[in-house]
């Protein structure tokens, strides 16, 4: 069974497996750790035991906008809904901050994700060019989190 908490210290050096599994430019180990303390409790994992299959990482800005600045799913464990349940407890979880949207970047050519953030009611507002480095463009999407628009 999957269980969503938030994440510790202890949950770090799998978080960062994910994290250099998912992603071509990962963020280390120390940046990982760093946002435990700036992320609070939008910082979480989803386990099933002492597994760590997924995680998300989220901050408020400005009181009304919550950002994800990243989500991931160990590679294994993909497809089976746990990347849209971490990331609806995010969305919970930036609403009881009081956000009333939530916020993202990804780039234009990870069709995955862009399919996965479309089936969790994101749409895409603009493109920022060379965002994650010259050539690789991100859109950027957004979902309001005060109407309701989940998809099941
Ligand atoms: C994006 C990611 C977090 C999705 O996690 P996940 O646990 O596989 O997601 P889910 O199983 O909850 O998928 C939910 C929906 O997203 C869509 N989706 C997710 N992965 C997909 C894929 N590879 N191909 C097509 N659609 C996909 C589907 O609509 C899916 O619903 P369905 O299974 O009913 O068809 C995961 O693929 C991942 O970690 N990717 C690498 C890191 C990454 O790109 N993160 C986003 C950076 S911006």
């Amino acid at each position: 069974m999957v269980v969503i908490s938030d994440a510790t210290e202890g949950d770090l050096q799998q978080i960062y497996e994910i994290e250099v599994e998912s992603f071509d430019q990962p963020y280390s180990l120390r940046l990982l750790k760093a946002y435990l303390i700036l992320s609070g409790n939008l910082y979480i994992v989803a386990k099933e035991g002492d597994v760590v299959q997924g995680y998300a990482i989220g901050i408020t800005q400005n009181k009304i906008r919550g950002h994800v600045i990243s989500i991931a799913t160990r590679a294994k464990a993909r497809g089976k809904g746990i990347g849209s349940t971490i990331l609806r407890e995010l969305e919970r979880r930036f609403l009881a901050c009081g956000a009333t949207y939530s916020y993202l970047e990804v780039e234009t050519k990870n069709a995955n994700a862009l399919l996965f953030y479309s089936h969790l009611g994101y749409l895409i507002s603009y493109t920022r060019k060379n965002y994650y480095g010259r050539n690789r463009h991100a859109f950027i999407m957004l979902k309001s989190l005060t109407v309701a628009c989940y998809t099941d």
